[in-house]
C-alpha cells in the first residue's frame, strides 16, 4: 500500500496554507479530500485531485487499492489531528501515514479575538451529543459543530444552567464571507448557522 502523507490546509483560504504545500501536491500522483478541501488546489495540480469518500469503509478501501509506488496526499481541514481524519489514518494506516498539520479553525479563530488558547478545552458536538455538564464547568471551551448541535443548542446548556457565559462564534472562517459573533449566551439566537466554531467562555476574559 502506498504512504499516505496527510495535511492540514489551515481553514480554508489557501493564504492560511502551509508553506510547503505546493511541493507536496508536486510530489504526490493522487491527491484526496473534500471538494470544498479540493478548491485549494493550484490549477497544474487539480488532475489529480479525487473527492474522498464520506464513508470510512470506501475510504479505506480505495486507499488500500492504490500502488506501492504511489505518493498520496491527503487534504484534511484545519489540523489533520484536531477532529479531523488524522487519528482514523493513522490507526487504520499504522506506520504508512505522515502528518503534517495545519492552522486549525480554533486557532485563527482564537486568533481572531486575540483570545489565548491556554488552558483551553477543545471538544466537538460534530455528528456526537457532547459531554455538556463538562463543558459548562470548564472556563474556555473550543468547539466544533454541525447542524443538529450549532451556536443556539449549544447556548441554551449554558441558559438550562443559569451560567453567566460568553458565547463567540466564528463562521465560515478565512473566506470573504466569515463572521463572527460574540453574545451572551441568553441572546444567541435560534436560526442556520454557516459552518463554525464555537467558543464557550466564562465572563471576565475582556472579550465582551
Ligand atoms: C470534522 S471538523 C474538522 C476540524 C479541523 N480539523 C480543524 O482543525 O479545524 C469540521 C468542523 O470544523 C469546523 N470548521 C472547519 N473549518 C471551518 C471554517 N473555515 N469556519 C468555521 N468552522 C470551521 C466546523 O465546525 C466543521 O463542522
Amino acid at each position: 500500500m502506498a504512504v499516505i502523507r496527510v495535511i492540514g490546509i489551515g481553514p480554508g483560504d489557501p493564504k492560511y496554507g502551509l508553506v510547503g504545500q505546493d511541493e507536496w501536491f508536486q510530489e504526490a500522483d493522487i491527491i484526496l479530500g473534500s471538494e470544498r478541501h479540493l478548491e485549494i488546489l493550484p490549477e497544474d495540480y487539480r488532475h489529480k485531485g479525487v473527492v474522498a469518500p464520506k464513508k470510512l469503509k470506501d475510504l479505506s478501501q480505495l486507499l488500500s487499492s492504490y500502488d506501492k509506488d504511489k505518493a498520496v496526499l491527503y487534504l484534511a481541514s484545519g489540523d489533520p489531528l484536531i477532529y479531523g481524519l488524522g487519528k482514523w489514518l493513522s490507526e487504520t494506516f499504522k506506520g504508512q501515514v505522515e502528518i503534517i498539520s495545519g492552522i486549525s479553525a480554533m486557532q485563527y479563530l482564537a486568533s481572531r479575538v486575540a483570545l489565548a488558547m491556554n488552558d483551553a478545552y477543545l471538544t466537538s458536538s460534530h455528528a456526537k451529543t457532547p459531554n455538556f455538564d463538562l463543558i459548562m464547568s470548564l472556563s474556555k471551551v473550543f468547539m466544533v459543530t454541525d447542524q443538529a448541535i450549532g451556536p443556539y443548542q449549544i447556548a441554551q446548556e449554558a441558559v438550562k444552567r443559569g451560567l453567566k457565559k460568553v458565547i463567540i462564534i466564528g463562521e465560515n472562517l478565512s473566506y470573504a464571507d466569515e463572521t463572527i459573533t460574540i453574545l451572551p449566551a441568553e441572546q444567541v439566537e435560534n436560526k442556520m448557522y454557516q459552518m463554525n466554531v464555537v467558543v464557550v467562555l466564562d465572563e471576565g476574559f475582556g472579550i465582551y
